[in-house]
């Protein structure tokens, strides 16, 4: 089982960290390889995707990902941006399918922005659509500036656009995952503004017929906004495109008290994935040890699942992290009355403890 494990920017050192000491400590044999990603890449190499990281990636059955991206570097020219190696990844490894579980643990249904009752048992699944959209439409803006702006320009765009087999194969993607749930997808769209949504709507509800044991509906993405606060419990999983998909993920993520929790896998066609947590490098807290790894360690368990056809230490993983809550261990994010708080590194340290 190889694993490329590229840490990149802010937190990501320190949080990729101990998810790898949590796969060290299970019975399994891993083939581990680190490199630079990101701006760490860009420092280093100039590039923040250099083409031995990508080799490294492609080579790999799965990939561990930290997080990118820093303040500093957003005076770049938009390709040398650390967002760029992200983006470069998927891309490159055609990774369409982003699974993004909202789960809200029973410990922590206080930390949530919402009441207790509307949260509680929470769990929902947003699959987001990767590789397409207005992220990768095509031509992808115009550029007058060398420094990432357009001084004096008087207009910039970006192209929203969907072919038939995107959105089909990750309307498969969502039909699939909702049998193993309770069969029921919400696909989200604007058909009221966008042709690119009608077009969405279409070929979803076509994909839709060859699942007649799931039950399809669609909602603006506006009401799907709204209605993820007014009565999250409602949704199951949820199908979106990839500009909706980034927002909405946030949203929900947020549902569960702490983006800090929610780990994320994105899969290609042939189930090579990269796994990451769902937030970003945080670089306001980097190096002062008080990230919350548990993101990426439930990452992990994840790509033991999806990837590497390791079930029952994926679920291990899962039990050990519900087990550290329930010790009432808590990284400052997910800290109340009445918890320890915890480094990082002592939450890496107490899960492997609990494996
Ligand atoms: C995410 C992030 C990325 C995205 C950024 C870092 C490019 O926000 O994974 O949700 O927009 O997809
Ligand atoms: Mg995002």
């Amino acid at each position: 089982m190889k694993i490329a494990v590229l840490p990149g920017d802010g937190i990501g050192t320190e949080i990729v960290a101990e998810a790898v000491k949590v796969l060290n400590a299970l019975e399994l044999r891993f083939e581990m390889e680190t490199a630079l990603v990101g701006g760490a890449a860009y420092e280093a190499h100039g590039h923040p995707l250099p083409e031995a990281t990508l080799q490294l990636a492609r080579q790999a059955d799965a990939i561990l990902f930290g997080a990118v991206g820093d303040w500093k570097y957003d005076q770049l020219d938009r390709p040398l941006r650390p967002e760029q190696a992200i983006l470069g990844l998927r891309k490159n490894l055609g990774l369409f399918a982003n699974f993004r579980p909202a789960i809200c643990y029973e410990e922590l249904v206080n930390a949530s922005s919402l009441k207790p009752e509307l949260v509680a048992g929470l769990d929902i699944l947003i699959i987001r659509e990767l590789t397409g959209d207005i992220y990768f439409g095509q031509p992808r803006g115009r550029r007058v500036a060398t420094d990432g702006h357009f001084p004096g320009a008087e207009e910039a765009f970006d192209t929203m656009r969907y072919t038939r087999p995107e959105i089909e194969r990750i309307a498969h993607v969502a039909f699939q995952a909702a049998r193993k749930r309770s069969k029921r997808v919400t696909s989200v769209d604007k058909a009221n503004v966008l042709e690119t949504f009608q077009f969405w709507k279409d070929v979803v509800t076509e994909v839709g017929k060859q699942y007649p044991d799931v039950a399809l509906d669609h909602m603006y993405v506006d009401n799907a906004a709204m209605q993820l606060v007014r009565a999250p419990k409602k949704f199951d999983v949820v199908v979106t495109g990839n500009m909706f998909g980034d927002i909405l993920s946030d949203e929900a993520a947020m549902l569960t008290g702490s983006i800090g929790m929610l780990p994320s896998a994105s899969l290609n066609a042939s189930n090579q994935g990269l796994y990451e947590p769902s937030h970003g490098s945080a670089p306001d807290i980097a190096g002062k040890g008080i990230a919350n790894p548990l993101a990426t360690i439930l990452s992990a368990a994840m790509m033991l699942r999806f990837s590497l056809n390791q079930p029952a230490a994926a679920g291990r993983i899962e039990a050990a992290v519900k087990a550290v809550l329930a010790q009432g261990l808590r990284t400052a994010d997910i800290f109340s009355d009445g918890t320890t708080r915890v480094s990082t590194r002592e939450m890496g340290s107490a899960v492997v403890k609990a494996l």
